[in-house]
């Protein structure tokens, strides 16, 4: 299915775009399966999309206790650690909200790396089991939030990396070009969600958006092109600097 881009004027539109899409995937998920399964992101980008989504209610079709959260990448740090996505949320959404804790699956960061990932792998299987496809052993989410790096990287999927052709693992220990190590969900468990929504903002992104969205195919230098749901929809919130060349 096409992507559609939606741009937004500022960052604070974008945040506030983020939470409406946000809202809409959490009632729909609620109404049909009881439950709301989303990914968050981590990078710089989401900190003001958490901070609209926590302020979200019941009056926005939210209810909280029955959202069930994951992420889509870690950095191999402690939860507490500045660098960790885990902490960025925390602060940023999970805090603010009355959630039971057994609802947050963060990646556990602070293990080895390939332990890591087996723990998380092992972790996904069993609260998503009842959304698990047996036919292709692929879970559904309900939503994935994702960003796109400067090199066209999108969760802790790097240009060229063997992430980029794992089919049958959930969740990869790779190494980021910086040589630190990350955790990611791979590209089968993402093409297998309901909705992806990807949150690009600022001028320094127009250049590899237009080649991830306008260019040639090439989805081993720009693993974002790869994020092609096969019975999902891909959606990018957009600010305006970001798509000034698209
Ligand atoms: C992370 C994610 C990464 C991120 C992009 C965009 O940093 O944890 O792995 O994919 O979403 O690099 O990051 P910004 O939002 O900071 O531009």
């Amino acid at each position: 299915m096409k992507p559609l881009i939606e741009t937004l004027s500022d960052p604070g539109q974008l945040a506030a775009a983020a939470a409406r899409h946000f809202a809409r995937a959490a009632t729909r998920a609620l109404r049909n399966w009881g439950e709301f399964t989303v990914a968050l992101s981590g990078g710089s980008t989401p900190r003001a999309a958490f901070e609209r989504i926590a302020g979200l209610t019941a009056a926005d079709g939210l209810e909280w206790e029955k959202v069930q959260f994951f992420w889509g990448d870690e950095r191999c740090v402690p939860p507490e650690h500045a660098q960790s996505n885990f902490s960025l949320a925390r602060q940023s959404l999970l805090d603010r909200l009355d959630i039971p804790p057994q609802n947050i699956h963060r990646i556990p960061g602070e293990l080895e790396p390939h332990t890591a990932a087996q723990a998380y792998e092992s972790d996904l299987r069993s609260a998503l089991s009842a959304r698990v496809d047996q036919g292709i052993d692929l879970p559904r989410f309900d939503l994935i939030l994702l960003g796109l790096g400067l090199d066209g990287h999108t969760a802790s999927l790097f240009p060229g990396s063997a992430a980029l052709t794992e089919y049958l693992r959930w969740v990869l220990a790779q190494q980021a070009p910086d040589k630190s190590w990350r955790l990611t969900l791979t590209l089968p468990v993402i093409n297998a969600a309901a909705e992806v929504l990807f949150l690009v903002s600022g001028r320094e992104k127009a250049q590899i958006l237009r080649r991830v969205l306008r260019g040639a195919e090439d989805l081993r230098a720009l693993p974002a092109q790869a994020v092609r749901p096969a019975g999902g929809d891909v959606i990018w919130l957009v600010d305006a600097p970001a798509a000034s060349l698209i």
